[in-house]
């Protein structure tokens, strides 16, 4: 509609109506110094914040809020600011994943039981993300996405620090004898320096470029650091967005279409972005009733070139990568892979959108003519190791590893790898391949980062920075190596990952897409017959509702009730 029909307002559900219920709706919104003429008869922008100051990525929300807040007043409408839980990836404990269906059950909830015209996301540390994109896409009001920029370069020593990544290059090399522990001390600080999520090509500016690519944001947002004037600008712009997308309802499910999701596959391949956008782009296309399957991202991703030089997969951070031009640029040098059907939440295509963006730095962006790697997507494996699949970063491995068959070293839980990594008594070296069991969706529960094993002391020693590593689990987005990730199905349940024993030959062929356990399956056969599932102890609760309900890794791990959308219709009263 051209014209918002005032009347016709979602809000008006509330504010509008008359006798005792309109009266209780507009009274207690009165209590916060808003006259009646601010949410009567005007679009109404729920802005969903996921401020928390143990969300340290989202630290600077309420101000980003206001800016927003400012765009929406500009344009016409009443904004109305409220929490969700948010996830610090640091901080929570087990891990934040386990949380994220837990938050965006609280998104989807909190949408769609209040008076809302369209919502604001308020975005940043990685799970923040897709809890929000999931729970917003089950209700389907008009939604876009702000993200909250990552932190400026770390410096430590004249050397530009990435976020994560040089944490596990320091404690390789603590390990090696090479920094002291003072030192390692001393670059904290150095390393997280500003406002922001973190600097490298990790989960959250891959979950960024998810949504810019997916459509969900304005053009040219992920990028912009979170300290930097522009992203306040941004915040101001989307909030006057956000009002216009009420007149024209552009609901969200009218930017998630197939193609959008395609599109957001193929440029996560060419920013070298991290595995977890696997997990948490199944769980949103399934909140939509997208069909994308595992197989996709290696049949539409494996073939397109990187073309930005970020960490973990090249040199850069993302504050290089704004000054280069940012996603735009990506976009505009993948252009002729990418749909051109799907708009975006200014109701072009991403495509028309980065028209005229311009590379400042070829180093860190590269041109499609000149890639850093021609092939760089995540690959999908398959064997009687996972039927179900794994994944692997291509452009963060070793390439003289994508074809190994080496023996199996098995750690049974992740406390069972800690007691035993540093032992000089472990028969290990670089050929072996390192096997983690019990970290998948219900293993740990909640499927941790704790994939990417760091290597044994001893091989340390030699100089050798990496070996195979395969688990059912998860790995940062900051972190690089050889590493099978998301093992389906997972070990928890009994899988053939539950039987590999200690000496098992496992052979690795990236390339035709293989992994195999090389022990008949009659020797499997007597294993399942002795194996007996772990008790983790949770007998009630979040958690047990979690174990009882999370679907597979190469399903999204979401929780199976939690699938597709109950739309935003609430009729009953509140009282
Ligand atoms: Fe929040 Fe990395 S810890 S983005």
């Amino acid at each position: 509609m051209s014209e918002i029909d005032n009347q016709k307002l979602r809000s008006q559900q509330w504010f509008g109506k008359e006798g005792k219920d309109g009266f209780i709706y507009r009274s207690w919104i009165k209590n916060q110094g808003y006259p009646a003429h601010q949410f009567k008869g005007k679009p109404v922008i729920g802005i969903c914040n996921t401020w928390s100051e143990v969300t340290p990525c989202n630290g600077h929300f309420r101000e980003l809020a206001q800016f927003v807040k400012n765009g929406v007043y500009e344009a016409g409408g009443f904004p109305l600011e409220f929490p969700v839980m948010s996830l610090g990836e640091t901080i929570i404990r087990p891990t934040a994943m386990l949380y994220r269906n837990l938050a965006a059950m609280t998104v989807e909830e909190s949408i769609r039981g209040n008076p809302f015209d369209a919502i604001v996301l308020l975005t940043g540390c990685d799970k923040t993300t897709p809890s929000l994109v999931m729970g917003a896409a089950s209700v389907d009001l008009p939604t876009i996405v702000l993200s909250g920029g990552p932190m400026l370069n770390g410096k430590f020593r004249g050397k530009d620090l990435g976020s994560g990544t040089d944490v596990w290059k320091f404690d390789a090399e603590v390990k090696r004898g090479n920094m002291t522990l003072e030192e390692f001390e001393e670059a904290e600080a150095c390393m997280s320096r500003s406002i922001g999520h973190c600097n490298t090509m990790g989960t959250a500016s891959t979950m960024a470029t998810m949504v810019e690519a997916l459509g969900l944001t304005l053009p040219g947002v992920s990028a912009i650091p979170a300290a930097d004037s522009r992203k306040k600008m941004n915040a101001h712009m989307t909030g006057m967005r956000a009002v216009e997308m009420v007149k024209e309802n552009l609901t969200i499910s009218k930017v998630l279409t197939k193609g959008a999701f395609e599109n957001a596959i193929k440029v996560n391949s060419a920013v070298g972005g991290s595995t977890n956008f696997i997990l948490h782009l199944l769980a949103i296309a399934k909140r939509v009733g997208i069909d994308l399957n595992l197989e996709d991202f290696d049949t539409l991703g494996s073939r397109i070139p990187l073309l930005v030089n970020l960490m973990p997969s090249g040199k850069y951070l993302m504050e290089d990568y704004y000054y280069a031009g940012g996603l735009q640029v990506v976009i505009k040098e993948l252009a002729e892979h990418l749909n051109k059907t799907p708009i975006s939440v200014n109701g072009k295509n991403i495509v028309e959108n980065s028209a005229k963006a311009r590379n400042w730095n070829q180093d860190v962006i590269r041109p499609i003519s000149d890639p850093l790697i021609a092939e760089a997507g995540i690959a999908v494996v398959k064997g009687n190791l996972c039927t179900d699949g794994a994944v692997i970063k291509v452009s963060a491995s070793t390439p003289e590893l994508l074809v190994h068959t080496g023996r199996a070293v098995v750690f049974e839980t992740i406390e069972d790898y800690h007691a035993r990594i540093d032992d000089p008594e472990l028969d290990i070296d670089e050929s072996c391949i390192m096997v983690l069991k019990n970290v998948g969706p219900k293993g740990y529960p909640g499927m941790p980062e704790v994939g990417n094993m760091a290597l044994p002391k001893k091989v340390l020693e030699k100089g050798i920075l990496d070996m195979i590593r395969i688990s059912d689990g998860r790995m940062s987005g900051t972190a690089y190596g050889t590493v099978f990730l998301h093992a389906s199905p997972e070990s928890a349940l009994g899988s053939p990952l539950a039987l590999v024993q200690n000496g098992d030959l496992i052979s690795c062929d990236v390339p035709s897409r293989k992994i195999e356990l090389l022990v008949s399956d009659e020797e499997l056969a007597q294993r399942k017959a002795n194996w007996k599932p772990l008790d983790l102890g949770y007998k009630r609760g979040y958690a047990k509702l979690y174990i009882e309900h999370v679907n597979q890794a190469h399903e999204g791990a979401d929780l199976d009730f939690l699938e597709g959308g109950s739309g935003n219709i609430v009729n009953r009263e509140s009282h």
